[in-house]
């Protein structure tokens, strides 16, 4: 089989292939557990992407066979002044929700369209990503019930803090943190 081609993306990119990244999302999500689910809309999924590209340190990267996307993972920065953790603010210390904008990297998607899974895109998309980047830890969000994408995650290092939804009546996520690197001391 041919190995993938990897390409970065900014938010002005990222914007140009809008159209793009809402398909394949649509795509991916058509099947269970989120085929249905409001949140996994196309409509949601649009404004959640277009919310993300304002984000500091935005950066999406996908995998492309013959100019076709195959998958793409994207995220952001937590900024100082983030209400990210504010639903979990009374559940976890207070070192863990606290952000300088330059502490906490966001993974808040990744896919991989049905016809290249079971090739180690996703492992590729998510090491590769995450190596380019400053902050010193990862967050990232799953459903409990997300096989095999939770399990792999404990494999690659994330550990779960907490439960929580993100929007009314919204799927119950868990939230996974990974250390990116030595903190100085
Ligand atoms: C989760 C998803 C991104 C994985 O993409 P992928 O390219 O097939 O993943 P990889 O080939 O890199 O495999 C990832 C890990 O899962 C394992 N895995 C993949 N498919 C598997 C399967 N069908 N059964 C069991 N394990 C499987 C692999 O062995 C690998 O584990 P390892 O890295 O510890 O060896 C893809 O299934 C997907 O898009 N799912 C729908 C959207 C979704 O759930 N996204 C995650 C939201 S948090």
């Amino acid at each position: 089989m041919r190995s993938v081609t990897l390409r970065r993306r900014d938010a002005e990119e990222t914007r140009a292939v809008l159209d793009d990244a809402v398909r394949v999302h649509g795509e991916v999500h058509a099947e269970p557990p989120f085929r249905g689910v409001d949140y996994y809309s196309d409509e949601r999924f649009r404004d959640r992407l277009a919310i993300a590209v304002r984000q500091p340190g935005f950066g999406l990267l996908a995998a492309e066979d013959d100019g076709e996307t195959a998958g793409y993972l994207y995220g952001f920065a937590l900024a100082s002044y983030t209400r990210w953790w504010s639903p979990l603010k009374d559940l976890l210390p207070a070192e863990t929700t606290a952000e300088t904008g330059a502490r906490t990297v966001f993974i808040q998607e990744i896919m991989v369209r049905k016809r290249w899974r079971g090739r180690g895109i996703a492992r590729t998309l998510h090491d590769e990503f995450l190596s380019t980047r400053g902050e010193e830890r990862g967050l990232m969000c799953v459903e409990p019930g997300n096989e095999p994408a939770r399990s792999a995650y404990l494999r690659w290092g994330w550990t779960p803090v907490a439960t929580t939804t993100f929007a009314a009546a919204g799927p119950a996520f868990d939230c996974l943190l990974k250390p990116l690197r030595r903190v100085r001391v």
